[in-house]
């Protein structure tokens, strides 16, 4: 069999994220500032006649229409009528819901490789609104790098990067449904207003952040929530910063925590302390998605 290239599709962290308002569809307007990190998935694409198939390494994830990169293979050919099919086979490396949009990054890159295998000729601005129809975070992940975040989060914009750091990414074995987290009674949205475009709250932020400042910056609204059900997440947070963090913090809805250090060597000597849970030492990515060979 023939394949394209090879796709890594990379997670995210938040590293900040307000719940500003419930919306009248039923998601919440945010405001958050997503980072790709180099911890990703490999998807490769074999055409073949009509069907849509997947093969995954990971057996705890359903390979039929619940997953997200079967239903964006699938919305691609119903939408656009495209008559062939394709064999997906994904290597999971991104720990599954995690609060690192791992599915999101797998659906990101399957509309990227097969507007490319289909020929569809799709813009950027075409993928990001069938990617919302996928999930928030799947118009993130098209793009990548460090990026301010609004609405659902498809609001993008670019941001400066803040100084190279190296994160330190701590997966609990707990699963947390991010549906869960928001309909929560215990999540209080700020209600703070935008003026032009953005609050004072993330301007304050986002200033902070491009400046390195990542203990003035970081704040994610879902902490409390998460926390409450789970303390042993504040836990990790606490040996985060008692491993030599400069800022600790949860990504999206859970589980994964994260700390950030100044070195690799740093955040590799920090992964020793938490010999009881799986961890990832990653950098910033520029890019959510990566072809990587021909
Ligand atoms: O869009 P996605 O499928 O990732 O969202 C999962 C759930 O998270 C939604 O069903 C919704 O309850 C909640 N959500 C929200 N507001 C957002 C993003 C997600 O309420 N901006």
């Amino acid at each position: 069999m023939t394949s394209l290239p090879v796709y890594l599709a990379y997670a995210k962290i938040n590293l900040y994220l307000e719940v500003l308002n419930k919306r009248r569809d039923g998601y919440h307007n945010l405001e958050t500032i997503f980072q790709s990190v180099s911890l990703g998935d490999r998807l490769e694409f074999f055409p073949q006649p009509e069907k849509i198939t997947l093969e995954c390494d990971n057996e705890d994830l359903a390979g039929d229409a619940s997953n997200l990169v079967v239903r964006a293979a699938q919305l691609l050919q119903t939408r656009f009528g495209v008559s062939q099919g394709v064999h997906i086979r994904l290597s999971k490396r991104i720990p599954i819901a995690a609060g690192l949009a791992g599915g999101s990054a797998d659906a990101a890159a399957t509309l990227v490789a097969l507007n490319q295998l289909w020929d569809l000729k799709l813009t950027l601005y075409r993928l990001t609104t069938l990617g919302l129809e996928l999930g928030s975070d799947v118009p993130f992940c098209l793009v990548g790098g460090t990026k301010a975040g609004r609405l659902r989060g498809q609001d993008l914009h670019a941001m400066h990067s803040p100084v190279a750091v190296w994160y330190l990414l701590v997966h609990p074995n707990l699963h947390v449904s991010t549906r869960d987290v928001f309909t929560s009674p215990l999540l209080r949205p700020s209600g703070e207003i935008p003026f032009a475009g953005w609050t004072c709250s993330f301007r304050k932020a986002r200033r902070r952040l491009e400046d390195g400042d990542f203990a003035g910056a970081m704040f994610n609204r879902l902490e409390y929530v998460v926390f409450s059900k789970h303390p042993e997440l504040a836990s990790i947070k606490e040996r985060l910063l008692r491993a030599g963090s400069i800022a600790a913090g949860m990504s999206g809805s859970g589980p994964t925590m994260f700390g950030v250090f100044r070195s690799r060597e740093e955040a590799e000597k920090a992964a020793h302390m938490f010999s009881d849970i799986n961890t990832s030492v990653v950098c910033p990515t520029l890019v959510g998605v990566n072809c990587l060979e021909g």
